[in-house]
């Protein structure tokens, strides 16, 4: 049972046994007064006289266990805390280095939501189980279990008639379980559609306003928070009846043995003493046995979560080389490339090779795969068949740091840390200089909007840089990969937000950045890439042609097709009235 967590626990599984421990004397503790009451009780029915002293001292000894109880209580919550606490930062490190180790696209797939929901609140749900569950619920199996075993030795008859509500107590649990379990799953389904549900309409609140769906996007979240009331009360329905049966006779151990036992009194089977001892024992049975069962219920809860924490996870890990960079140069080699984000392939055998010192472009309909290629050269994943190095070397055979330090990549969604843009920047080379940055950020064309902002280079870029438009964001990632300074450089769209004029001046400076440089540039306005020493036409995941400009021009339809659209789209003119 305990087969998926222990792997975490790890070095803290002696505070979990600590914890079992100081609970087990905690309730030992916490049963001691009833034999204490029955050596009041007992001379008390034969009619015998007791002394004061004697009541005082039982009384004292009554509050001496009470508060043992109490303390060892205490402790075994803080040492089930402890461990529990430190399991789940186990937990946590583990995800967190399957995570690390998955293709990044993935985990920009898997979406900020979910990822935050299994790192908190799943894992959180796994404290309760682990810190109260598995401690508590040990030890309330225990003691009941030794306490029942006093009692058939004290009286085997009442032990016998003890057990009965027991017995029914468990039926009636188990009965609970079954129906509970039936439906486990589905609840839990149930529950993460809806969570899923409200993390894409907060998401996509922005297109539901725009496009007036308020009215049919409520309504879908009002659906799937309806089904799941209705699920859950269902659920219920089902288990309270059984509830209601355990949760009432389990505690009342007297039940038959007040009847049974008066009459074995009565009829001289047993002593009136002995009664009252193992009446006194059984109040302390019920409720414990109760709080065990009420843990077990729990358990596969927590085997559930575990499993689906690590079911996320899953994806096979990227493959990742150690060797650091050995290219010969910096030529960049794809060979018969094949690739699909999940079944449907998307690049179909695409081979390119980029010469070192050269600039490339790839240019294509929307959807033919020209991001998608440009990510296989950062490694965002792995491809399905083929191969892509640089000098000679296999991408896979090195790390990604090495990878990383070869190559900058500036993507077509750009991502700002919520911190300042001269830090956003200084991510390209850590270690940079005050000059160097501002530097980076000059030739990227940034100060135009940076003269504009009171705290200029010390603006905060907003969750996700959102305080920033998509151009002045695309210019700020540009300043990055400037400050990198590496000798390939992947660039995906990253002109395309800009006007005209601030257009010229960045490819200005992007003649100047990439000189000597091995790139890769995708522009949709062709006007841009026109010089480009070789340009590469994809289409529905092919690469159908490379040569210059003038030459596709003339020999590739597809080309000019491409290139008549952009010249035209650039003379576009909104219809006068
Ligand atoms: N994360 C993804 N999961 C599944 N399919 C994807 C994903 N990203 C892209 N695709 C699919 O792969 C194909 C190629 O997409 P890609 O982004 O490479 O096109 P593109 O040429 O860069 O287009 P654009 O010019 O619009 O940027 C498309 O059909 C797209 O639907
Ligand atoms: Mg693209």
């Amino acid at each position: 049972m305990f087969k998926k967590v222990s792997p975490y626990i790890g070095e803290y599984k002696k505070y979990t046994v600590w914890a079992v421990i100081m609970m087990s004397v905690g309730i030992i503790a916490n049963v001691l007064p009833y034999f204490f009451l029955y050596q009041i009780i007992a001379p008390l029915t034969r009619g015998e006289h007791i002394e004061a002293s004697f009541i005082l001292v039982r009384v004292v000894a009554i509050a001496v266990a009470e508060i043992v109880f109490s303390i060892t209580y205490v402790k075994g919550l803080e040492f089930s805390h402890i461990s529990a606490y430190n399991t789940l930062k186990n937990l946590r490190v583990s995800l967190q280095g399957k995570l690390e180790k998955q293709p990044l696209g993935n985990i920009n797939e898997l979406g900020t939501g979910r990822i935050k929901k299994v790192f908190t609140d799943d894992i959180d749900q796994v404290e309760l189980l682990l810190a109260h569950a598995i401690p508590e619920g040990i030890a309330n199996i225990a003691i009941p279990l030794i306490i029942i075993v006093l009692m058939f030795v004290f009286n085997w008859r009442l032990g016998l008639l003890s057990l009965v509500p027991i017995v029914i107590g468990m039926f009636a649990m188990g009965m609970m379980m079954k129906a509970g379990f039936a439906q486990m799953n589905a609840y839990y389904e149930s529950a993460a559609k809806m969570n899923n549900m409200i993390i894409e309409y907060v998401n996509g609140m922005e297109v539901v306003k725009v496009f007036n769906k308020d009215g049919e996007s409520y309504k879908r979240f009002g659906d799937m928070v309806k089904s799941y009331r209705d699920f859950t009360i269902d659920w219920y329905k089902v288990c309270w009846p059984w509830m209601a049966i355990y949760s009432s006779i389990l505690p009342c151990l007297v039940l038959l043995m007040l009847p049974f036992g008066s009459m074995m009194v009565l009829g001289g089977t047993i002593a009136l003493d002995k009664m009252v001892l193992v009446f006194c024992m059984s109040f302390a049975v019920g409720p414990s046995v109760l709080k065990a069962l009420n843990f077990a219920g729990k358990i596969p809860a927590l085997n559930y979560k575990i499993d689906e924490l690590e079911k996320l996870m899953e994806h096979p890990p990227l493959k990742e080389g150690t060797s650091g960079f050995k290219g010969n140069n910096l030529d960049v080699e794809f060979k018969d490339v094949h690739f699909g984000y999940e079944d449907t392939e998307v690049l179909h055998g695409v081979n390119l090779s980029l010469k070192q010192g050269t600039t490339t472009a790839l240019v294509g309909e929307s959807g033919s795969g020209k991001s998608t290629l440009a990510k296989l050269l950062v490694h965002y994943y792995d491809i399905d068949s083929g191969n892509i190095a640089i000098g000679g070397q296999d991408i896979t055979d090195m790390s990604l740091e090495a990878l990383n330090d070869q190559v900058a990549f500036v993507s077509q969604e750009q991502f700002l840390f919520n911190t300042t843009l001269y830090d956003n920047i200084l991510i390209g080379k850590p270690g940079a200089t005050k000059e160097e940055v501002l530097d980076a950020a000059r030739r990227a064309q940034c100060n135009e909007f940076l003269e504009r902002f009171p705290d200029g280079i010390n603006t905060q870029a907003g969750d996700g840089g959102k305080q920033l438009s998509g151009g002045e964001r695309q210019r700020i990632s540009l300043a990055r990969a400037i400050l990198k300074n590496a000798s390939i450089i992947v660039l995906d769209e990253a002109t395309a937000f800009m006007d005209p004029e601030n257009e010229e001046k960045m490819n200005a400076a992007l003649d100047e950045i990439v000189k000597d440089k091995t790139v890769l540039v995708i522009a949709h306005r062709l006007s841009t890439i026109k010089n480009a020493d070789k340009i590469c036409v994809m289409k529905e995941g092919n690469c159908i042609a490379a040569g210059k400009h003038e030459q596709l021009v003339d020999e590739c339809p597809e080309y000019k097709k491409l290139w008549d659209a952009s010249v035209s789209a650039s003379t576009w003119k909104v219809r006068e009235a």
